[in-house]
């Protein structure tokens, strides 16, 4: 039941894994968190927050960030200089989502290379690194997105992300990770975070999406790599104060959240194969590999942005518009397997809506 200062929830929210609101146990594990200065070091809901992704990522060190956003483009800030170019795929968050911040922030172009739902190959990789030349950008590096967003949650296979990342090294570029859902990954593929981490120069995760806290990244690597970090941090306005109160949320995700993600994937599976078997929409179950599924309803003959307006106004249940035919639908913590037929009836009653 909403509380009063909860805004009201659609019958079934497929929006997003970052419309998850904290449960009574993570609130309650919040309101006991000590606290102190997170910009001195002295908040401890932060140092052990930021002490558990170094360890689950095996990484020398990590840093507190409000956002995933804020993760990302810190690690281009920190490892680039204007007029770098750097490589990732078409779809990427940083490109698409980001509101061109690697060109406004570090003055830096990301060439999207094309991959298949997300995930590009070492051929398109080697082929894509530029040579020196007076004339060229500098490639300086790669960022892999584990689990690919607009991908449709697809995992990058931990074989594809070491020949990359080597050819990368061969070369002497940087290696980021943007892996705001790559707990999704590890547990969907059973490979450990740290893996897939050991591969990259710094790693971002995400809190509040799979996992279900309400605010917040982190940035893993060295221990220089955070310090310079921190410096971008504290020049964007990123640094905070008592800041354990979010953390703390974090710490109950990685303790409680984690396993649990299988649940979202099973769910997510069981919605693809619903909605297979409506006419107009379309849809490959076997590529639902996470918590996305993503669908084509062109064939209905509504554009997305109107299938989903109808989807919602009509029916209460939220999906979001990813293309012009193209619909996301993510399974998290709020979506449970009772909750999934009437998604796919709201989904099936709409397409019948349609001008097919
Ligand atoms: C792949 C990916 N990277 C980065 C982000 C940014 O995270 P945030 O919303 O916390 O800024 C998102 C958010 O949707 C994402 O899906």
């Amino acid at each position: 039941m909403p509380t009063s200062t909860e805004v009201k929830r659609p019958l079934v929210d497929l929006y997003s894994d970052t419309i998850t609101l904290p449960t009574a146990e993570m609130r309650a594990f919040m309101a006991k968190a000590p606290l102190g200065d997170e910009q001195k070091g002295e908040d401890p809901s932060v140092n052990e927050l930021t002490g558990l992704v170094a360890t689950l990522l095996d990484k020398e060190s990590a840093v507190f960030l409000p956002s995933g956003t804020m993760c990302n483009e810190i690690a281009l800030a920190v490892h680039t200089r204007p007029g770098d170019e750097v490589l990732a795929d078409a779809t990427a968050h940083v490109i698409n989502f980001e509101t061109g911040g690697p060109a406004a922030l570090s003055g830096v172009t990301v060439r999207g290379l094309p991959g298949v739902r997300g995930v590009f190959t070492r051929e398109q990789f080697a082929a894509a690194v530029r040579l020196p030349s007076r004339y060229a950008p500098r490639t300086s590096g790669v960022i892999v997105e584990q689990t690919s967003n607009a991908g449709g949650g697809t995992i990058w296979p931990l074989d594809t992300v070491a020949e990359v990342t080597s050819i990368a090294r061969e070369h002497g570029l940087w290696t980021h990770m943007d892996g705001a859902r790559l707990f999704n990954a590890s547990v969907a593929s059973g490979v450990r975070p740290a893996a897939y981490a050991r591969h990259f120069d710094s790693v971002f995760v995400d809190l509040s999406k799979g996992l279900g806290a309400p605010v917040g990244g982190l940035l893993a690597g060295t221990r220089e790599f955070v310090e310079a970090a921190w410096r971008v941090k504290q020049r964007w306005g990123g640094a905070m104060r008592q800041a354990g109160v979010i953390a703390s949320a974090g710490v109950y995700a990685l303790r409680h959240h984690v396993d649990r993600l299988a649940v979202d994937h099973e769910n997510a599976r069981l919605l693809a194969e619903g909605l297979a078997g409506i006419p107009g929409v379309a849809v490959e179950p076997e590529h639902v590999e996470t918590n996305i599924v993503l669908f084509d309803v062109g064939g209905t003959g509504l554009t997305a942005a109107e299938f989903g307006r109808r989807t919602h106004a009509e029916h209460d249940v939220r999906v979001s518009v990813f293309g012009p035919t193209t619909i996301r639908a993510v399974t998290h913590l709020d979506v449970t397997a009772e909750q999934l037929p009437l998604a796919v009836e709201a989904i099936a009653r709409t397409a019948a809506s349609g001008t097919r």
